[in-house]
């Protein structure tokens, strides 16, 4: 498949990852089914965006709403995510990817929270993708936690609350570090953020793909980048002059 042109390439990539669950109905199969899947076609996409040279890839794996599915889905769905930090980080790490995990975790299990500490910490010096998972994450959380983070500081009189800005919040949220997302890709045919990364999406271009998760593939991710190739990004001012003299 041919390589989308580097001017062109979004250099992070957020996706919701909807549909297991139909994908799984559909074939009349437990929702489990859709989402074991589902891991695959992250895996898959994955694979993907390093071809393609994309620099962060996050993905929402768990959301804090999440929590209210049945007990049995979560359990299962954190059995799986516990299964995959089992085999997958060390291939991960084979391919220089660096891991970072974002959300609310503790709630989990000990074990599950020293497991993503270990994959953090074992590929924090990889140079090639940056893997962002949310998992018992909200954007709403975010920010709470970063005007948190800045208002200890602020009482501890480290920093004065008029030097608050958006750069210091954008650098209290839990994505510091990576730029801001310009491709949010959702499948499942919903067309809203759900509570994803309310404060790095601002200019973000939003695509939506009626194509279920499981479904997902290179060329899927290629028909998004195609589309982002296209886009006009014009960060709220007007289209680029044609010429020096326009
Ligand atoms: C939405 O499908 C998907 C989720 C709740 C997230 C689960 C994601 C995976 C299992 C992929 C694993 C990825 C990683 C990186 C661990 P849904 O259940 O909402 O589908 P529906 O809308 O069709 O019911």
């Amino acid at each position: 498949m041919a390589k989308t042109e580097i001017a062109t390439l979004p250099r992070h990539i957020a996706i919701i990852m909807d549909g297991n669950g139909r994908w799984a109905k559909h074939r009349f199969l437990p929702r489990q089914a859709g989402h074991r899947a589902g891991l695959n076609a992250a895996r898959r996409t994955i694979e993907a965006c390093v071809q393609q040279g994309i620099g962060a890839l996050t993905l929402f794996a768990f959301s804090s709403e999440n929590w209210q599915r049945p007990r049995t889905e979560v359990s299962n769905l954190i059995e799986l995510f516990v299964g995959a930090l089992d085999s997958e980080v060390a291939k991960l790490h084979k391919n220089n990817i660096r891991i970072r995990f974002i959300g609310a975790h503790a709630a989990f299990s000990q074990a599950l929270q020293d497991g993503m500490r270990q994959a953090e910490k074992l590929t924090q010096s990889n140079i090639g993708l940056v893997l962002n998972i949310a998992i018992s994450y909200g954007g709403r959380w975010d920010v709470v936690q970063a005007v948190r983070r800045l208002t200890f500081e602020a009482v501890a009189g480290n920093i004065q609350p008029e030097e608050i800005d958006e750069a210091r919040l954008s650098h209290a949220l839990t994505l510091s570090g990576s730029p801001d997302p310009d491709l949010f890709i959702r499948t499942g045919g919903e067309q809203r953020i759900s509570n994803f990364l309310l404060w790095n999406l601002a200019y973000t271009e939003l695509y939506f793909t009626d194509s279920l998760w499981p479904d997902f593939d290179a060329a899927a991710l290629q028909a998004a980048l195609d589309w982002y190739a296209a886009r006009q990004r014009r960060f709220g001012r007007i289209s680029e002059p044609v010429g020096p003299e326009s």
